[in-house]
C-alpha cells in the first residue's frame, strides 16, 4: 500500500456511474485501510448541492449494512464543488480547495503528492474538462493522473481524434482508461492461470485446441435506457471493448516480464494480427417481446427511436493469426434480454487423436467470470461403479467453495487502487484502443449505412434463432454429448 498523499476529484460526482461505482469502490478501499493515509475526495459537478445533498448521493448505493461509523469518516474525507465544465474560474476554484484542503491536511506540497483526476463524464465534455485540468489545476509538483471512462469514441476516427485531444494535454502513462473487465477477479486471473501453471500452457495453442468461445449475456433489456444504448448497440458497448480485452489477454504470448508495458505490448500484438470482422461473420439479433407479452422489445422502449435497427445481440467469428493461433476460431457473443446473466470463456479442446474409445465428447476448460467465479475442466471419466461406461465430469475449482473467507472486490475497487500505486497494466493504452477500433469500426460503419436489419429474439430467450448453427459451421464446435450439464457446487 502506497501512502502518499492524494487528492481525488471524482468529475461528475452527481451521476450515476460515480453514485454506483465510484464512490462505493472509495468506499471499499477506505473500509480495507486501502486509501492512502492522507486522501482527500473532491467531488465536483455542474448541479448546485448543499453538502448535506451531496452526502446523501456518495452514500446513497452504499451496502445497508455499512458501518455507520465508518461512512461517517469517509464523508469527512469527502467535499463537493459546483462548477461548470468549461469555466476557467470555476477551475481555479477547484484548484484553490484542493490547495486549500492540502493544507488544513497538513500535507507538505514539498513533498510527493498524488491528484487523480477520475471522469465519471459524458464524452461530449471529456475534452473540455481535460483541457481545463490542465489550464487550471494540473500541478506540476505532483503525480497527475487522469481517469476517464468509455465511451473512448465511437469509431476508429473519432478514437484518435479524442487520443490526440487527450495526449496534447496528459502523457499517456498519466492517462488510466478503465475497462472495468479487466478490473474482475477472473479476468485478472487469466494470466496466473496460464503464465504459472505448466500444464496449461503447453496445450494453449492450435494443436490441442479446437476453438474458443467468449460470451457475455445479460438477462434485461435497455428498460427505459434505450436512448443512449442506441446510439451505441452492443458491439461497441461490450464488444470492442470487454469481449476484445479479454480475448487479448487469453491469446497473448507470455510477456517478457510483469511490467504493465510488456503486459500491454504482447496484448496489443494480439489485436494487431486480428483481421477487421466482416458482416458474413457476424450474427446480429435485437430482442422482441418475451412470448407471454410479460417482458418488452426493445423497439417498446420508448427512448429508442422508431424502426431503430441496433443490435441488442451480436456474435463474431474471428481469428488471430500467428503461430499460436493460425486456424483456431474464436467466437465473441453479447446480448442484452437474453435467459440468464453470464460471462465465460470457453475452450474447448480437439478430439482425442487414435482414441480407445469411439464417440468421444471433447474436453472443454470453462473460466466463468461472473456469477459465480470459477474454472472448470470437462474431464471424460469411468462412470463411478460397476459400470464401464464414460461419464462427463469436471475438475472443479468453484471460488464460493474453495476460498470461504474471501470478498471478491468490485472491479472498480481493484481497479481505483491500480491507479493510486501508478500500475497501469489493467488499463488500456491508446494503440490497444485504436487497434479495437479498426478490428470493428468497418463493421459498424456497413451496418449503420446499409440498415442492416438484425434477426428477432424473445426477451428471455438464449438469442436468434439459427446461432448454434452458424457457429458450429463456422468453427467446427462440438456441443458436448454424455447429457452434461454444470452446476456450480451448493
Ligand atoms: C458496461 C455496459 O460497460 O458493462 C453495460 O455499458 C453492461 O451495458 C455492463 O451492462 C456490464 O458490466 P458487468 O460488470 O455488470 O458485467
Amino acid at each position: 500500500k502506497n501512502d502518499i498523499p492524494s487528492t481525488i476529484v471524482v468529475f461528475g460526482a452527481s451521476g450515476d456511474l460515480a453514485k454506483k461505482k465510484t464512490f462505493p469502490a472509495l468506499f471499499h478501499l477506505f473500509g480495507q485501510n486501502l486509501l492512502p493515509k492522507r486522501t482527500r475526495i473532491i467531488g465536483y459537478a455542474r448541479t448546485e448541492m448543499s453538502e448535506e445533498e451531496f452526502r446523501k448521493r456518495v452514500t446513497s448505493k452504499f451496502a445497508p449494512e455499512a458501518d455507520k461509523g465508518l461512512v461517517k469518516k469517509f464523508l469527512d474525507l469527502c467535499e463537493y464543488v459546483s462548477g461548470k465544465y468549461d469555466v476557467d474560474a470555476d477551475f481555479q476554484n477547484l484548484r484553490k480547495e484542493i490547495d486549500r484542503l492540502e493544507k488544513d491536511a497538513g500535507i507538505d506540497t514539498d513533498a510527493e503528492r498524488i491528484h487523480v483526476y477520475y471522469m465519471a463524464l459524458p464524452p461530449s465534455v471529456f475534452v473540455s474538462v481535460a483541457t481545463q485540468i490542465k489550464k487550471n489545476v494540473y500541478d506540476e509538483s505532483c503525480i497527475n493522473r487522469l481517469v476517464i471512462e468509455k465511451p473512448f469514441g465511437h469509431d476508429l476516427e473519432s478514437s484518435r481524434e479524442l487520443s490526440k485531444d487527450i495526449g496534447a494535454l496528459f502523457d499517456e502513462v498519466e492517462v488510466f482508461r478503465i475497462d472495468h473487465y479487466l478490473g474482475k477477479e477472473m479476468v485478472k486471473n487469466i494470466l496466473s492461470l496460464r503464465f504459472a501453471n505448466v500444464f496449461y500452457e503447453a496445450v494453449w495453442n492450435r494443436h490441442f485446441i479446437s476453438n474458443i468461445q467468449i460470451t457475455f449475456k445479460e438477462p434485461f433489456g435497455t428498460e427505459g435506457r434505450g436512448g443512449y444504448f442506441d446510439e451505441f448497440g452492443i458491439i461497441r458497448d461490450v464488444m470492442q471493448n470487454h469481449l476484445l480485452q479479454v480475448l487479448s489477454i487469453v491469446a497473448m504470448n507470455q510477456p517478457k516480464s510483469l511490467d504493465p508495458e510488456d503486459i500491454r505490448d504482447c496484448k496489443t500484438e494480439v489485436l494487431r494480427n486480428i483481421k477487421s470482422i466482416k458482416l458474413e461473420d457476424t450474427l446480429l439479433g435485437q430482442y422482441v417481446a418475451s412470448a407471454d407479452g410479460s417482458k418488452p422489445g426493445y423497439l417498446d422502449d420508448e427512448t429508442v427511436p422508431k424502426g431503430s435497427t441496433t443490435p441488442t445481440f451480436a456474435q463474431c467469428v474471428l481469428e488471430v493469426n500467428n503461430d499460436r493461433w493460425h486456424g483456431v476460431p474464436w467466437v465473441i457473443k453479447a446480448g442484452k434480454a437474453l435467459n440468464e446473466a453470464r460471462m465465460l470463456i470457453r475452450i474447448q479442446f480437439k478430439d482425442m487423436p487414435n482414441s480407445l474409445f469411439p464417440n468421444l465428447a471433447r474436453n472443454e476448460l470453462v473460466i466463468q467470470v461472473s456469477p459465480k467465479e470459477s474454472v472448470y475442466i470437462k474431464t471424460i471419466v469411468k462412470e463411478p461403479g460397476l459400470s464401464t461406461n464414460l461419464a462427463m465430469s469436471e475438475l472443479d475449482l468453484t471460488y464460493k467453495t474453495r476460498y470461504h473467507d474471501i470478498k471478491i472486490p468490485d472491479a472498480y475497487a481493484t481497479l481505483i487502487l491500480d491507479v493510486l500505486n501508478g500500475d497501469y497494466s489493467n488499463f488500456v493504452r491508446s494503440d490497444e484502443l485504436d487497434e479495437a477500433w479498426r478490428i470493428f469500426t468497418p463493421l459498424l460503419h456497413q451496418i449503420e449505412n446499409d440498415h442492416v436489419k438484425p434477426k428477432p429474439y424473445e426477451y428471455g430467450s438464449r438469442g436468434p434463432e439459427g446461432m448454434y448453427e452458424f457457429v458450429e459451421e463456422r468453427t467446427g464446435y462440438k456441443r458436448t454429448g454424455l447429457e452434461y450439464h454444470w452446476e456450480a457446487p451448493k
